[in-house]
């Protein structure tokens, strides 16, 4: 496949946590694609034309094959698929429940494993596929008051590396995509004070717009960046260069 093959389109996409946030910028790019998106929502479900919403908690199994079923009916066997949806539990160490490691584990990491392991069965089947997971800077660099997120975003890393050792050679590409700060919901426990470190810390000067990230995740699914897998990249302005 060359660079000036022709892009291509009307693929089956899921995002999991694509009802808000960076989820609805990934599906928005999808969608101007061409491709048929659908993304999964736990109860907000006011989501632009075109995009099938799916009522999912990545946290249960059965919510899932029920997701996956529909998505299935609707556009054909998932051949992109964006596990998303993450939640924080910031707090520090000494005051980290096991249940505030667990649960974020539980959502973020366990729940890209669950929708990773039930998209491949069809991607095997197809003999193609992308996954492109959001991680986060956190995973590389640490943070303070996130042992729980950061465990589970390193671990992501750990899923697409190994994906690509056992999946490579079946059309079926993992990346990892490390978005910059988005002010999106999941910012609006974070001080102001915070907001203006993490800015100080970022070279480009600025926080990201959800579509920047959006459209790299784009781009990592389409057939110009069929070579890349387990690859780590980030997109935050170079704020966590060196990791
Ligand atoms: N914003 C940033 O600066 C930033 C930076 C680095 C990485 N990230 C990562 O980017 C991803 C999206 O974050 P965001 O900023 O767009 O956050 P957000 O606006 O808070 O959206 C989070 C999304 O995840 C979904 N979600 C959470 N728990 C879920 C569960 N158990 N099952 C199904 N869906 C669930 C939410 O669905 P509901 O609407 O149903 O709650 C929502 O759609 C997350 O993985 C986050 O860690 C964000």
């Amino acid at each position: 496949m060359t660079a000036t093959a022709e892009r291509r389109t009307g693929r089956s996409v899921l995002i999991t946590g694509g009802n808000r946030g960076i989820g609805l910028a990934i599906a928005k790019s999808f969608l101007a694609n061409g491709d048929k998106v659908a993304v999964t929502y736990r109860s907000e479900t006011d989501l632009p034309e075109g995009v099938l919403g799916v009522k999912a908690d990545v946290t249960d199994q059965s919510s899932i094959e029920e997701a996956f079923k529909t998505v299935e009916a609707a556009h054909g066997p998932v051949e992109v698929l964006v596990p998303n949806a993450g939640i924080t539990k910031d707090t520090l160490l000494m005051r980290m429940s096991e249940d505030d490691f667990t649960s974020v584990l539980d959502a973020n990491l366990t729940g890209a494993f669950r929708v990773i392991q039930r998209a491949t069965k069809g991607m095997m089947k197809l003999r193609k596929g992308r996954i492109v997971m959001i991680s986060s800077p956190s995973g590389v660099r640490g943070v303070p008051g996130q042992v729980n997120y950061s465990a589970s975003k390193a671990g992501m890393i750990g899923i697409a590396r190994s994906i690509t050792r056992e999946l490579g050679g079946r059309g079926i590409t993992a990346n990892v995509v490390m978005p910059g700060v988005v002010l999106t919901d999941i910012f609006n426990h974070v001080s102001e004070d915070i907001k203006t470190k993490y800015l100080g810390e970022i070279p480009a000067a600025r926080f990201a717009e959800p579509s920047e990230i959006a459209n790299v995740v784009r781009w990592l699914a389409s057939d110009e960046a069929a070579y890349i897998s387990g690859a780590v990249i980030p997109v935050d302005g170079g704020a966590s260069m060196g990791h």
